[in-house]
């Protein structure tokens, strides 16, 4: 239709003004190499944290898996695609977070979407981190609830907001990523869980950044270096970064895990994962669990990188460098790439304007020698001071 291309066609070129078109590069990954325009690049762009998602476990749990199972789930979970191996990971999940049930979603936007509508809907009342992952966002808004932005990490801003808007209202969930998807900084979990109890409010975090990586590879709530969760009833991820595999999950109660089972749209009306992909996160479950040592690697990465740099210390395995305009972070990943390192730059609306940046995710099995010269090549060329 013409004025649908018209449309389509005035949209794109008022992006590309903006350089803010975007277009997914065809990209071959080995490991940590990534192959592009046939250029191969040492990648920093992968959220395969562990590089599991080659690891040969993984793919041998896979194949056997198709085998047995076939390569789809041929319904959603509650007609017939629950196969066999979903009660496993979820009961995987579940011993790994200390929760009595897990959910398993087809993805992590997914899941947000999913929880947040189930649990709140238009007589309450949701404070959410401003710089939380899109599919907070979304899963907010479609909740119909009243939603109310806190100052990044700003614990003190949510009890503000709660105690100015939680009266009258049924219902408060506090939302938050655990670990920040563009600034690798951790939300203050323990101040939030306080301030929950305060208002009687739910707290959900986000762990998509934070499972595999962060306190013994259990997660954010766990980064305090406790044996036991701090209090966060509502504990998401996916499983699709650390895990190396697919989909979204929920560990909670096993009331609350029940209700999603039962309400959750995105759950009732998707079509269940593959049994391959589910195979394969229970693999990378197994090598969580048994391989602490090699799970606290992508830190201490991470640390290596922020220590030359001489930036703050790495919380997380995502470090950004923030050059401020997107001409200036699309050219400083050009000349990262010429340099033979892939390093995406991140532009608004992902973040916002004015802090374009490049956003560096370091993993179990990138050599040190390679995140030293990185580092020196972006003291020198990228960071002006
Ligand atoms: C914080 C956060 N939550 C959720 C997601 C979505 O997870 P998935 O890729 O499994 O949909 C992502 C990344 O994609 C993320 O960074």
């Amino acid at each position: 239709m013409r004025s649908l291309d018209e449309f389509a066609s005035e949209k794109l070129a008022s992006l590309e003004r903006a350089k803010l078109r975007r277009t997914p590069l065809v990209t071959a990954r080995a490991g940590i190499w990534a192959k592009r325009d046939d250029r191969r690049l040492l990648s920093f762009s992968c959220n395969d944290y562990l590089n599991l998602s080659q690891h040969p476990k993984l793919i041998a749990a896979a194949i056997t898996a198709t085998q047995r199972y076939g390569m789809g789930a041929g319904a959603s979970r509650l007609v017939t695609g629950n196969h066999p191996l979903y009660t496993e990971l979820e009961e995987r999940l579940a011993r790994l977070k200390g929760t009595e049930a897990a959910c398993v979603f087809g993805s992590g936007y997914l899941a947000n979407t999913g929880i947040i509508p189930a649990l709140v809907g238009p007589d309450d009342l949701i404070v959410v981190d401003e710089l939380s992952h899109a599919c907070i966002h979304a899963g907010a808004k479609l909740s119909g609830a009243e939603v109310y932005l806190y100052r990044h990490a700003d614990a003190a801003h949510s009890r503000a907001l709660l105690a100015e808007h939680r009266a009258g209202k049924k219902h408060a969930l506090i939302a938050t990523d655990g670990v920040f998807s563009m600034d690798g900084d951790l939300a203050p979990l323990g101040e939030l869980a306080d301030i929950a109890k305060r208002f009687d409010a739910w707290l959900l975090s986000d762990d998509a950044h934070g499972l595999g990586v962060l306190g013994g590879g259990r997660g954010s709530a766990f980064a305090n270096g406790g044996a036991r969760s701090l209090d966060v009833p509502l504990q998401m991820g996916t499983l699709s970064k650390a895990v190396g595999a697919y989909g979204g999950y929920l560990c909670a109660s096993g009331a609350v895990v029940d209700l999603m089972r039962t309400r959750a749209r995105t759950f009732i009306y998707s079509t269940g994962l593959p049994p391959p992909v589910v195979a394969a996160a229970i693999a990378a479950l197994d090598v969580i669990e048994t391989e602490p040592d090699y799970a606290a690697e992508p830190l201490r990465k991470a640390r290596l990188f922020t220590r030359v740099l001489n930036l703050p210390e790495a919380q997380s395995a995502i470090v950004p460098v923030i050059v401020g305009t997107t001409e200036a972070a699309l050219a400083a990943s050009d000349l990262l790439r010429d340099e033979g390192f892939l390093v995406v730059a991140i532009r608004p609306p992902t973040v916002p304007v004015g802090t374009a940046r490049l956003r560096f995710a370091f993993t179990a099995q990138h050599p040190e020698p390679d995140i030293e010269r990185l580092a020196d090549i972006v003291r020198q060329r990228v960071i002006r001071h």
